[in-house]
């Protein structure tokens, strides 16, 4: 029976003879333990793979794939946590796949998110982290990267004065490249990515809007997903629902305009929601939508610069990236 204990006694050894102090465990999954540790002074993640461990590990050659794929994003202006070496550590019949890490010490948008309790975030702060999210997701995806596991506790957060102030996707081994060609193979969670949904990229989006609504609500809105989740078709009621819910939580917490600018916001996450994959708008459009929200605040975020293509950003660029099979779905 495959066992969830990856740290033992020999590996802490082997390790520490590697020069890595071993100081505490981070998290623990069914295939993977994530530790912290120093080494020369500096703090440092380790997340400890166990090779080919069953059901369904991952072989060493797909491991250093995905980490030399990260590592790379990470180097070109694409927000997953910085990664600095993979390696193996051999340990009686064990192998296991390290990747060291900078150190993220205020932990993940889950914990973010469960320590607020339910309060409420103001509409401005929770619009700067919608804008982080999906400058993440339309950087992934313009280097055609798919990340394919995105919920809180695979966003890492740095925080400063109570506000998200830098957003890192972690967790990569669903990581894959070219979404276009790919077929279904494994699911992150059925919840996030359900198996209806389709195009990859999109996908992404998708589960980003949940993540969205998590945000906006506090916490996952269980008692109105619920009643739709399984609904292929936009419902228009679960937006009435989601509203009126939503109207609840910010009354009396913010002025009318900004109550309104929730309203929008939340319309704009509702489209991520298609599950219809033609209709939903991918990152970029996404993130245009989500920058039309707050008109006129001149103390809104501007636009990036546009430092990829370095020419034109038109509007009709957006529909550039939709690819022609989406495009004949839509009729
Ligand atoms: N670089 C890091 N800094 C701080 N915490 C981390 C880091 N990487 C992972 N963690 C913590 O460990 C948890 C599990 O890591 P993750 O890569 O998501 O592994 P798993 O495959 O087990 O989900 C994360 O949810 C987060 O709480
Ligand atoms: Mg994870």
């Amino acid at each position: 029976m495959y066992s969830r204990t990856v740290i033992h006694e020999n590996f802490r050894e082997k390790l520490e003879e590697m020069g890595y102090k071993y100081l505490k465990e981070l998290a623990r999954g069914f295939f993977s333990v994530v530790i912290l540790v120093r080494r020369k002074d500096k703090l440092l993640v380790l997340k400890v793979d166990r090779v080919g461990a069953p059901p369904s590990g991952h072989s060493i050659v797909e491991l250093f794939s995905t980490a030399n794929y990260a590592k790379d994003l990470a180097n070109k202006d694409v927000p997953i946590a910085v990664q600095y070496d993979s390696f193996t550590i051999q340990v009686d019949e064990t192998t296991h796949f390290i990747t060291e890490m900078k150190y993220y010490p205020d932990g993940t948008l889950s914990d973010f998110i469960k320590n607020r309790k339910g309060e409420p975030l103001a509409p401005r702060i929770l619009l700067e982290v919608y804008l982080k999210l999906l400058s993440a997701l339309e950087a992934l995806d313009k280097k055609d990267g798919v990340h394919f596991d995105l919920k809180p506790g695979n966003i890492l957060v740095v925080i400063r004065d109570k506000e998200i102030v830098e957003v890192s996707f972690c967790d990569l081994s669903t990581y894959r490249r070219g979404g276009k060609e790919l077929i279904l193979t494994s699911v992150g969670s059925e919840y996030y990515y359900p198996n209806t949904l389709g195009h990859f990229h999109k996908g992404d989006l998708y589960a980003l809007g949940l993540v969205f609504l998590e945000l906006l609500f506090g916490k996952v809105p269980w008692v109105i997903l619920d009643q739709f989740m399984y609904d292929r078709e936009q419902n228009l009621r679960m937006l009435d629902m989601l509203k009126d819910s939503l109207l609840k939580r910010y009354n009396g917490e913010c002025t009318e305009k900004e109550l309104t600018e929730v309203v929008s916001l939340l319309e704009v996450v509702f489209g991520m929601l298609n599950k219809n994959p033609a209709e939903r708008p991918n990152a970029t459009r996404a993130l245009k939508q989500m920058r039309e929200v707050v008109v006129g605040d001149p103390s809104g975020p501007s636009q990036e610069p546009d430092n990829i293509s370095g020419s034109k950003r038109k509007h009709d660029e957006v529909d550039d990236s939709v690819d022609d099979e989406e495009k004949s779905h839509s009729h």
